[in-house]
């Protein structure tokens, strides 16, 4: 019998009438075997991709088996209270609309004036580099002399001060300690000069530590730690995208956080709360409004902490205008770390030639490179200069090529890449922990429209990294890691994973235990393990957002559009309740895209499901006004017909770029459609 017609077969009967299934003796004995047919035929074709059946219930296994698709499922978790279910990145539905980039070079010419760190002298040396000079020169022996203006940190925090006069150099020129970033040209010596070439140069400069060697013997080793993070990339699409940089993380020392689910919406409240261990909410009610200009001074964020304890911090971000703290936000109005990058990129924005991929808004080169070489390259040095001998902690963050197109990473997967080899190369990962990760997944676009867009805009990519010499000084830490790889995690258990790190080195003086996580009291460090029965609740994960608890797609009846025409009322009380009604217009009903129905752990997906007066359901739908995409969960009584739901985590799936730019709030801007943007 070949495997198709016997899964038919064993189907067919599986599908009999339950009453004739109960009652008719031969059933058990016919079940049985086609089990264990099943599972001999599958076995040897699947040998790694079964679940242990051992777990599994036999039933949902075998009809799995047997039910078309051939493949059983496979989690990410699969715990008594949660079941991610793994995605299969190359899927028949991604594959009809993903296609790998092409990488875009941002210039073919060599670099005609390099930096190099002199170890000894513990300072920057250029290098113009006579070869490529000559090559600029169309090899004529013209004369050519090259210049940098300084850029500095400027008197408000959020720029750079005009740039200092030109400064002549040459060849071996050691760069002055004050200088941390510099914009250079050179040019022909003869009227009218002709350019041969401009650059940008950013450096991390060497601060020696203050001499405290008695209390440095006495205290254990602060770990480091790096966090390299890209916007909106999903673990599903990571594999997707970049699988040479997946097959890296895979590597000894790395864990994959393959439950970590986000805990709101877009970047902001995500980062916000793994950095501070509050959402914007909580924050405005408990210390300060997070839209208000100091709040994030007011506020206890990491790297205050890290630097109280005697950390050097670092925070570096591109795309000035979308970025974590200042799209929308008021940004900082004191340097929030010892190194920050921003006032740099202010300069790269304004003094370099940019340049923009085709139909794409953020800058992708600035000058003769990339955006985030800029960033990764900072990240670089920093490590460079310091992990050896001293503790740091940095954040570097890219937008640019991944926030707008959910398959750009496909080009730059090798560029990230060597970021890493690099970082290997220079022994960082002997001395650091390194958090590679993202915010959230892909929001909106052709890849949140399909079956999967669901999981893939909640489960952003966490995989953290344990230098050696930390896996054997703290071997439980590791092993809990390691189990936690397959257990439900969120940002707040980030927060108290870099807090517990804080307390490894001995804390702050005075401080030896942290407050943690003020929005999830459950929540933990990932050095211990998580609960096997935690729920969304307890990781401070919204039902919305909560990917735990499977739903299962119901056929279009007229009934299910009632859930959605229920939702659109509260959008447009929340509009008066937000007094902006007379910026944004009411909204109604276009068409519902799908409804689906929360079954809970126990019933399997063949199940029939129960009559419910009341029910969680998920509702993607269209409103005629601008034709927006939302996704909610709500709480729907079939019966009264009322819905509960919180506006504020209703999903906008489609971009809202041109459609709410009458307002500024960062939430009501998803759900907002301005009079003034209104198509006809
Ligand atoms: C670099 O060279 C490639 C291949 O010749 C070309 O397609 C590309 O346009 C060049 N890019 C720039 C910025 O000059
Ligand atoms: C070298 O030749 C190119 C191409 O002809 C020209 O654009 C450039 O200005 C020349 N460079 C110098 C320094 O004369
Ligand atoms: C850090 O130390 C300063 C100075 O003692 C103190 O004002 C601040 O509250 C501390 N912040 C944190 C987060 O520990
Ligand atoms: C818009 O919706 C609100 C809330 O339901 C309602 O009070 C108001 O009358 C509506 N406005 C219009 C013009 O329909
Ligand atoms: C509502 O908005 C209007 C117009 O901007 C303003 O005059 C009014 O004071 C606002 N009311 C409240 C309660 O915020
Ligand atoms: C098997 O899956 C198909 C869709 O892939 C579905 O139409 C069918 O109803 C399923 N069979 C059972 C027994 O649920
Ligand atoms: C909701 O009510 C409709 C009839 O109005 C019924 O067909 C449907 O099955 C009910 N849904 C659930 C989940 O009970």
């Amino acid at each position: 019998m070949g495997r198709l017609q016997l899964s038919f077969l064993c189907g067919r009967w599986h599908n009999m009438d339950s009453r004739f299934r109960a009652a008719h003796p031969l059933y058990k004995w016919f079940f049985g075997f086609c089990l264990l047919l099943l599972i001999f035929v599958f076995s040897n074709r699947f040998p790694n991709e079964l679940p242990n059946a051992q777990n599994a219930n036999t039933v949902s296994l075998l009809s799995r088996i047997v039910n078309v698709t051939l493949t059983p499922q496979k989690y990410f978790v699969k715990t008594a209270q949660c079941h991610i279910p793994f995605v299969n990145p190359f899927n028949d539905e991604v594959m009809k609309i993903y296609k790998p980039q092409t990488f875009v070079v941002c210039s073919n010419e060599s670099d005609l004036v390099t930096s190099a760190y002199d170890s000894q002298r513990q300072r920057y040396v250029l290098h113009i580099n006579q070869q490529v000079a000559q090559e600029l020169l169309n090899f004529t022996d013209a004369e050519y002399n090259c210049f940098y203006e300084e850029i500095s940190y400027g008197q408000h925090v959020d720029t750079y001060d005009k740039l200092k006069a030109d400064k002549y150099f040459t060849d071996g020129y050691v760069v002055p300690k004050h200088v941390e970033g510099m914009l250079l040209e050179c040019q022909t010596a003869e009227e009218p000069h002709k350019v041969l070439q401009r650059d940008a140069l950013i450096f991390i400069q060497y601060q020696p530590d203050e001499p405290t060697p008695k209390k440095r013997a006495s205290v254990p080793r602060k770990p480091s730690v790096i966090m390299y993070g890209i916007d909106s990339l999903s673990r599903i699409n990571l594999r997707r995208t970049m699988p040479k940089v997946y097959k890296f993380l895979k590597g000894t020392g790395w864990y994959e956080m393959q439950g970590y689910n986000k805990v709101a919406d877009n970047s902001f409240p995500n980062l916000f709360a793994i950095l501070s261990g509050y959402s914007p909410d909580t924050a405005k009610s408990q210390v300060c409004d997070t839209d208000q200009s100091g709040c994030f001074e007011e506020m206890s964020m990491i790297w205050h902490y890290f630097k109280n304890a005697s950390y050097l911090t670092a925070y570096a971000e591109d795309e000035s205008g979308s970025n974590t703290f200042n799209y929308l936000k008021p940004g900082f109005t004191e340097k929030p770390t010892d190194y920050y990058f921003r006032p740099f990129l202010r300069a790269l924005e304004e003094e370099t030639e940019v340049k923009r991929l085709p139909g794409q808004f953020m800058r992708y080169c600035m000058g003769r490179r990339l955006a985030n070489r800029y960033i990764y390259d900072y990240c670089r040095q920093f490590m460079q200069r310091y992990v050896k001998e001293r503790p740091i902690w940095g954040m570097f963050w890219t937008n640019h090529y991944s926030h707008d197109d959910p398959f750009m990473p496909s080009a730059m997967q090798n560029k990230v890449l060597t970021d890493l080899t690099n970082y290997r190369m220079d022994g960082a990962f002997d001395h650091t922990i390194m958090i590679f990760f993202a915010d959230h997944g892909t929001r909106f676009g052709k890849l949140r429209d399909l079956n999967s867009g669901f999981l893939e805009s909640r489960l952003p990519m966490m995989f953290i990294y344990l230098p050696p010499w930390f896996r054997e000084e703290y071997p439980s830490y590791a092993r809990a890691l390691e189990i936690n790889q397959n257990r439900l995690s969120s940002n707040f258990d980030l927060h108290n994973t870099l807090k517990h790190v804080i307390e490894i080195g001995g804390g702050i003086p005075g401080m030896p235990e942290l407050p943690k996580s003020y929005d999830c009291p459950t929540c933990q460090s990932l050095f211990y393990p998580v609960p096997e029965d935690r729920t969304c609740a307890q990781a401070a994960i919204d039902e919305h957002w909560c990917t735990c608890e499977p739903y299962r797609t119901i056929s279009h009846l007229g009934w299910t559009d009632r859930i959605a025409e229920s939702v659109i009322p509260r959008m447009n009380e929340y509009f008066v309740e937000k007094n902006l009604t007379h910026l944004c217009s009411n909204l109604s009903l276009s068409y519902v895209h799908n409804t689906n129905i929360k079954t809970g752990l126990d019933i399997s997906w063949h199940d029939e499901l129960p009559e419910l007066k009341e029910a969680v359901y998920r509702t993607k739908f269209k409103v005629q006004q601008n034709s927006a995409d939302f996704e909610a969960t709500v709480v729907f009584n079939n019966v009264t017909e009322t819905a509960e739901v919180n506006v504020e985590t209703i999903s906008r799936t489609n971009s809202y770029k041109e459609d709410s730019t009458c307002i500024e709030d960062k939430i009501a801007k998803l759900y907002c459609i301005c009079f003034s943007d209104l198509k006809p």
